[in-house]
């Protein structure tokens, strides 16, 4: 029996066991057997594996994170590990590899394919949503979902108290999860890295909705500048990417400062951070990561290597693994300009 191995790479998401539950279940179908590669490519380069069967996988659908564990391990940072990926994928017996993660892990695999002929195939996940080359990844959704929830949460303590309310989300340099969030919370302002923050425009709409209502909501992104502040970002870490290391930036605190200086008016911050990336799918979420998976094992049945599983209208289709790597997918000018209506 061909054996396939799973991997899930780069930071978790809701849906990752969704899309491995899918990938087994279609794979078992098709005469395969699986195997789980344990966090992400330092799996593969410490040949660390589980058994995965259908059994194995039949009520993960609910579970948020991973069962295989995750990593932001990069084995090109040292040509051994490239060396320990491509022999252990021969001594694991592996026909297939099943990649699952943002751009970070499906760049390992596009280069795995292209560098090296390895038989791989791409699902794409993130919370950021910042992925090329397919519509939504999984995770999204769920991530904006428990924002949502946590804003309007905000929206009841600030209106009770009137104060100005100041939520930082994830998102990494994309703003998908505030414009997101913010939209669905009738917020009252945004700030996105997409568009650099002009503090005076800031602080007029908090001022004009505080005055309408004596009360303001402001959804910041982990990953936004002010102008003149470019100083204070980062912590200086990188990971094994290079992606600067977003722990300890604070940008709401910073803005919810600022605007309490800047308005006189009584203003708090809070962070949802990791919170946002755990917890159970949404209905969105599983149904998209569940079909992703069995295209997934679809693509490798069909030995068509080096694609990925992507999400194109209601369609899911395959792409080369190169298109949804190299550039990130950001908030565009269609949604800049639905965001200049709404805020
Ligand atoms: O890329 C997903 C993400 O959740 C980003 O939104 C966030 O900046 C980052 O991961 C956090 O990474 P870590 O879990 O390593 O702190």
């Amino acid at each position: 029996m061909r054996k396939i191995g799973i991997l899930t790479g780069g930071g978790d998401c809701p849906g990752l066991n969704a899309a491995i539950r899918g990938v087994v279940y279609a794979a078992e179908k098709f005469g395969f057997s699986c195997i789980g590669i344990l966090e992400g490519w330092k799996g593969m380069i410490e040949k660390n594996t589980m058994v995965l069967r259908k059994e194995d996988v039949a009520y993960i659908i609910f579970e948020g994170g991973t069962i295989l564990g995750t990593s932001r391990t990069n084995p090109f940072k040292k040509e051994e590990n490239v060396k320990k990926v491509l022999d252990n994928f021969k001594s694991l017996d592996l026909y297939a590899l099943v990649a699952i993660g943002g751009e970070d892990t499906l760049g390992v695999a596009t280069r795995f394919y292209e560098d090296y002929k390895m038989n791989v195939v791409g699902v794409p996940k993130t919370m950021d949503n910042d992925l090329n080359a397919t519509d939504y990844t999984f995770g999204f959704d769920t991530a904006v979902t428990r924002a949502m929830e946590a804003a309007k949460a905000l929206i009841d303590t600030g209106r009770s108290h009137r104060r100005v309310m100041v939520f930082e989300v994830m998102g990494r340099h994309a703003g998908w999860v505030a414009l997101f969030t913010a939209i669905a919370s009738a917020s009252d302002y945004v700030c996105l890295p997409e568009k650099k923050v002009d503090p005076n425009e800031l602080i007029k709409k908090v001022k004009d909705a505080y005055s309408r209502k004596k009360f303001a909501l402001v959804v910041v992104s982990e990953a936004v500048e002010m102008i003149d502040e470019e100083k204070n970002l980062g912590s200086g870490e990188v990971d094994q990417f290079g992606h600067t290391i977003l722990k300890e930036r604070g940008v709401g605190e910073r803005i919810a400062k600022f605007i309490e200086k800047n308005t006189g008016i009584e203003t708090r911050h809070a962070v949802i951070g990791h919170m946002q990336r755990g917890g159970e799918p949404t209905l969105f979420d599983r149904i998209l990561a569940t079909r992703v998976g069995i295209k997934a094992a679809e693509l490798v049945r069909d030995g068509d290597f080096g694609k990925m599983a992507a999400l194109c209208g209601n369609e899911i289709k395959a792409v080369p693994l190169k298109e949804a790597t190299g550039q990130l997918k950001l908030v565009d000018n269609k949604w800049i300009e639905i965001m200049d209506i709404l805020f």
